[in-house]
């Protein structure tokens, strides 16, 4: 109704709330909850760290994830554009655009290296279906594993096939392709999930991964793994990086984003419970490390492929799942920087897909070296590909977050959010106001002077 035509030229819209809400599940589910959730959870003692990724998801990720889609939404812009329209609207300062730019970066900078995990995924869907994985343990698998990192023609070959799609996908319009594919995927990841927890559940180590996932022990959890933490929130829910905010640009008016949002976090959260209920008992099942680091979904998950049966066919369907939910991500990682270069400088956006591939494949390549030539290579004990992740996912995000949130609670007034966030009880909305202004600032300072060691 409202909304359908209300949007300047060239924008258009999402055809209704469903189609949204599938799109930002499809953005937030992706490598973060089946590859990263599973890894740094082993390297942060487990559950302590769970528990504070539970309630920065809560506390500081919703109310993140609802003002975002407001702002694109209210903006109808890039995040820059959008920003910078709020800003004008509220007479606030005009420095603020300078957060849309940081956003921006911040995505472009993780599907550097995002597109080239997800070939990892697409490397092992072939062996998994030809029967590669039969036979492993967790010695071979390792190995197994170790030969194709070694490789680095093998992952800059898979990386540029997932950029490719990303790119094209992209390029001829976001919308159709996304929403049929999103139809299944979304309950096929889960089902597919559900019959690894079930056959985890066979492995006689449930509970030792229950309790290790669950059981919170915070001798176990420094302040670097608080930030962590923190930081995967973000990530999860595709935040501080401009994705939520060019989906949200394309929200017709008049949907509730709290419900919207809601549902979104919900479900991103589960699947990656879900992944840490497949994949930890198969850990201690066969005596691998929890804090092995990326690859541990490499490692178990061919095991158990290789024993269960219909495991060629299952460990096929799920690295071919994991690719998409992965490529649906690197999606909604692109739009933000096509958004803002075909709307800042006006060039078409068959130019700006093609100049920002440019860019990100070669920045890709120090994503793939990392694994190999250049493992060696460090900056404060840091690959290249773990100071990108730190610096996006630890830093970046975090400061885009905070600077989010201190721009909509302080800066905007609270009459035009409360306008356009559609929160429509009164208590409701001064609730999610106060958590908006005090609790998502102070959480994010909180959690960065404790990980710098200041209390
Ligand atoms: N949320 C995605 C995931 O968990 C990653 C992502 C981050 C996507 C930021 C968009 C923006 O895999
Ligand atoms: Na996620």
């Amino acid at each position: 109704i409202a909304g359908a035509s209300s949007n300047s030229a060239g924008r258009g819209l999402w055809s209704s709330r469903w189609v949204f809400f599938l799109a930002a599940t499809g953005s937030a589910v992706g490598l973060g909850n089946i590859w990263k959730f599973p890894y740094i959870t082993g390297q942060n003692g487990g559950g302590a760290f769970v528990l504070v990724y539970l309630a920065c998801i809560l506390a500081i990720g919703i109310p993140l994830l609802m003002t975002e889609v407001m702002i694109g939404r209210r903006g109808r812009a890039n995040p820059e554009g959008a920003i910078a329209a709020l800003a004008r609207e509220a007479r606030a300062s005009r420095h603020w655009r300078w957060l849309g730019t940081l956003v921006v970066l911040t995505g472009f900078l993780i599907l550097s290296f995002y597109t080239v995990i997800a070939g990892w995924a697409v490397a092992y869907t072939p062996t998994a279906m030809s029967g590669g994985f039969s036979g492993l343990n967790g010695e071979s698998s390792g190995a197994l594993f170790g030969a194709m990192l070694a490789n680095p023609w093998k992952l800059a070959g898979y990386g540029t096939l997932v950029l490719l799609l990303t790119l094209a996908i992209v390029a001829f319009g976001v919308r159709g392709g996304l929403e049929r594919s999103l139809r299944f995927l979304m309950p096929g990841l889960f089902v597919l999930l559900l019959v690894l927890v079930g056959y985890a559940a066979t492995t006689g180590h449930f509970m030792q991964a229950v309790h290790f996932l669950f059981d919170a022990d915070f001798s176990k959890l420094s302040g670097q793994g608080v930030l962590v933490a923190l930081g995967h929130a973000f990530f999860t829910l595709s935040l501080a990086s401009g994705a939520m905010m060019a989906y949200g640009s394309y929200l017709p008016a008049g949907t509730s984003i709290a419900r919207t949002a809601l549902m979104v976090a919900l479900a991103d959260t589960g699947v990656a419970l879900l992944a840490g209920l497949a994949i930890f008992p198969l850990v201690f099942a066969n005596g691998l490390e929890p804090g092995a680091g990326p690859g541990l979904i490499f490692v178990t998950l061919p095991i158990a492929f290789g024993q269960m049966p219909l495991g060629q066919m299952i460990g096929g369907l799920f690295f071919i799942m994991l690719a998409i939910a992965a490529l649906t991500s690197a999606i909604s990682l692109s739009e933000p920087t096509i958004a803002w270069l075909t709307e800042k400088f006006g060039i078409s956006r068959l130019k700006a897909v093609l100049a920002s591939g440019i860019t990100l494949w070669l920045l890709s390549l120090g994503t793939v070296l990392s694994f190999n030539a250049w493992s060696e290579v460090t900056l404060l004990g840091k690959t290249f590909f773990d100071s990108l992740d730190f610096l996006t996912t630890n830093l970046l995000m975090p400061l885009g977050g905070l600077a989010t949130v201190l721009f909509a609670g302080w800066a905007l007034s609270r009459k035009l959010v409360q306008e356009s966030i559609g929160i429509d009880q009164p208590q409701l909305f001064a609730l999610w106001w106060q958590a908006l202004r005090v609790v998502t600032p102070l959480g994010i300072l909180v959690v960065f002077l404790h990980s710098l060691g200041l209390f």
